[in-house]
């Protein structure tokens, strides 16, 4: 098949990521998809600064010229923010151009809208990456559960405040130490305070709770309380009732007077120390999901981080382009490799 054009928007930690492995894997992406993907152009703030690994001819300052482009099929948009992340977005939905994004503070604002355009123009609209980094839970919910029913989606979405509070928790060390740390590890938002105030962890509560339960749900929907006010004598103290302090995300069907409704809410609590949550620890994401008949199921990895959050992003890569290609069907026989099986004594 013709080479399929994508276009990357924003080198951030993610996005340098996401090239890497576009460049190194393409001869596996190739055979797994049955077409090349092609890197047409890298949008990023200053073209004229060197990138590592990357044709510096590729990069451009021009978003919307990159996105408008006729070898452009596709378009990964790593920006963040609202604008002018969502005016590229819906651009390129718009242009029949099949869009990947990490953007949780765009999809808990604006899903409808753009998945409206994504719709209208029948292509896909992929978010894997917004919530949890690597860790798939938007697949899950939205495709192998779809035939189940989704009553609570609880855990720790923010790679960032978890690493803040099992790292006070272990080390007994100051806030603004382990936040600075954070960031320089690449966990932390840009600001980081939509981590620490609990903005980055609402964002993916209503990502969550709109999939999980088929409905609308914004980000200003989400009750939220970040961690800036836990400190350590708060975490001591959580020790002498054998707990720990997590930033939870909990998105339920509850029975209210009125009827059944959806609540979603984020805040540090208190979690025994025998409960799964609260073995996860630094960047680490879980995600725990009840369903109606499929019962328990818990997602767990690393939420945060560009390597990780760019793996989810190549895999709504892969899937958005099989689409294209051969309308969603895959992987088929012919990109199996044939790699040989080891004997039991080669082990
Ligand atoms: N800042 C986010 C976090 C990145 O710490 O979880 C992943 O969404």
């Amino acid at each position: 098949s013709r080479p399929i054009g994508v276009a990357v928007l924003g080198m951030g930690n993610v996005g340098t990521e996401v090239v890497r492995i576009l460049t190194q894997n393409a001869a596996d992406l190739r055979a797994r998809i049955g077409a090349p993907l092609v890197l047409r152009g890298v949008a990023v703030r200053d073209a004229s600064r060197a990138r590592e690994g990357v044709d510096p001819a590729l990069l451009t300052d021009d978003p919307h010229s990159l996105v408008a482009r006729d070898d452009v099929d596709m378009v990964v948009e790593l920006i963040g923010g609202i604008e002018p992340a969502r005016a590229l977005i819906k651009t390129a939905l718009e242009s029949g151009k099949s869009v990947v994004t990490a953007n949780k503070a765009l999809i808990a604002a604006h899903s409808g809208e753009l998945a409206k355009a994504a719709e209208d123009n029948r292509v896909d609209l992929y978010f894997e990456a917004a919530v949890a980094g690597a860790i798939p839970v938007i697949r899950p919910l939205t495709q192998s559960l779809a035939g189940d029913s989704v009553n609570r989606v609880a855990g720790i979405v923010n790679g960032t405040t978890n690493y803040i509070l099992s790292e006070m928790d272990e080390t007994g060390a100051g806030y603004g130490k382990v936040l600075a740390e954070a960031g320089r590890l690449g966990y932390a938002e840009a600001d980081p305070t939509a981590d620490v105030e609990g903005y980055d962890a609402a964002s993916k509560a209503a990502i969550l709770a709109s999939i999980a339960f088929h409905s609308r749900v914004t980000a200003s929907d989400v009750y939220r309380e970040g961690i800036t006010k836990i400190t350590s004598k708060d975490l001591e103290a959580a020790k002498k009732f054998d707990c720990t302090v997590k930033l939870l995300a909990i998105c339920e069907r509850i029975q209210t007077a009125d009827g059944e409704k959806i609540s979603a809410r984020v805040y540090p609590a208190l979690v025994p120390l025998e409960h799964p949550l609260a073995t996860v620890n630094g960047a680490f994401n879980a995600v725990a999901v009840e369903a109606e008949n499929a019962g328990r199921l818990m997602f767990y990895g690393q939420g945060a981080g560009g390597a990780p959050t760019a793996s989810a992003v190549l895999g709504d890569l892969v899937m958005a382009a099989r689409n294209r290609v051969y309308h969603g069907r895959g992987p088929l026989e012919s990109t199996y490799a044939s790699l040989p099986i080891a004997s039991i004594d080669e082990v």
